[in-house]
């Protein structure tokens, strides 16, 4: 297929992210427009050398400057420019639906008010739903480089806005911080209706994979690559039907693998796991939706079964309700009938 061809039906495919890090979507143009309106002094003197900064060898190399650029976002406006403006992107690469997670603790730990951030990026999804039509889910990631205590305080803070807050998640650096260490507040959060979700098996072990569906009783797995290294594992995911957010760009950034090429995703569906595939932090990674999906198409020959399989999945991986996931999914189904492949 000629790569115009397989740009313009990505385009057309009404589709879900689901494994989204608001921080990880500001672009650097937002970063220093957001810098100079906030006189924060940024590390670089132009957006060029900027993006020079951006090749990373592991995940924690990204994270470093992950975390350094999210020091600019002080008040509400920027959590609500941030989210508009990524918002407004998506929209333009047709997504409908968003999970978005957000990191309280890269910002409370700054001295920013946990209302602050909730505020900005909440006013931002309704307006989109209002004015777009994007139907949203937002999860509360727990930084797993620190103290579960300090997740526990997270909890806390985030219980006024309960109602907010569909699910908690899991990130940051993740060798060394298993699952298991977040046992009772991920006990905690799901007594309080939070959905529960982890990233694990990006750069950990399968066995982390194990401890979040056995430990913390997650829903979902993000990312979850390494699941292939067992297979009573891979049996485990399929027999319970537990989806993997992909993260095809971010998984060749950070050198989870070594080429797009090499890309478990094909091999995920070809066994019958609900994988799914999205952005992870855009603004770092070189692409949205539909960059994930145009080069994991390109480097693994996806064909058409195989593209509506994955936007099938992410509907059917969302929280929606099972009427708006139906509606979406005949969607899906309609627009790949429509196609003369
Ligand atoms: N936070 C933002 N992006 C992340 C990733 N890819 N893995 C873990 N934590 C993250
Ligand atoms: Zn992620």
């Amino acid at each position: 297929m000629e790569s115009s061809d397989l740009l313009k039906i990505i385009q057309g495919i009404p589709k879900a992210e689901l494994h989204m890090h608001i921080e990880g979507s500001l672009e650097p143009d937002l970063m220093f427009e957001i810098a100079n309106r906030n006189n924060i002094a940024l590390a670089y003197d132009s957006i060029e050398s900027l993006k020079n900064a951006y090749k990373f060898n592991n995940l924690q190399e990204f994270l470093d400057i992950y975390y350094t650029g999210a020091q600019v976002l002080i008040y509400e406006r920027d959590f609500y420019d941030l989210t508009w403006t990524y918002l407004c992107k998506v929209y333009s690469q047709n997504v409908v639906h968003v999970e978005l997670f957000f990191d309280p603790q890269t910002h409370t730990d700054r001295g920013v008010e946990f209302d602050v951030v909730i505020n900005g990026i909440y006013k931002a999804l309704v307006k989109a739903k209002k004015e777009l039509n994007i139907s949203f889910q937002l999860i509360m990631s727990y930084l797993r480089h620190l103290s579960e205590e300090e997740a526990f305080k997270t909890l806390e803070s985030s219980l006024p806005y309960k109602q907010w807050i569909d699910g908690v998640g899991l990130d940051s650096s993740e060798k060394g911080n298993p699952p298991s260490k977040f046992v009772n507040v991920f006990k905690e959060s799901a007594s309080h209706g939070y959905k529960l979700v982890a990233h694990a098996g990006e750069e950990g072990p399968a066995d982390y994979i194990w401890e979040a569906l056995d430990l913390l009783n997650v829903v979902r797995i993000d990312h979850g690559n390494r699941c292939l290294d067992d297979e009573a594992l891979v049996q485990r995911i399929i027999d319970n039907n537990i989806p993997l957010t992909l993260c095809p760009l971010s998984n060749v950034e950070l050198k989870v693998i070594q080429r797009m090429e090499d890309h478990p995703v094909a091999k995920m569906l070809q066994k019958g796991i609900l994988a799914t595939i999205h952005s992870d932090d855009p603004a770092y990674f070189g692409g949205y939706m539909n960059e994930n999906y145009y080069e994991t198409a390109k480097a693994l020959n996806l064909n058409k079964e195989q593209l509506m399989q994955l936007a099938v999945n992410a509907f059917e991986a969302s929280w929606l309700s099972r009427e708006a996931k139906e509606k979406h999914i005949l969607e899906v189904k309609n627009y790949f009938d429509t196609l003369n492949l």
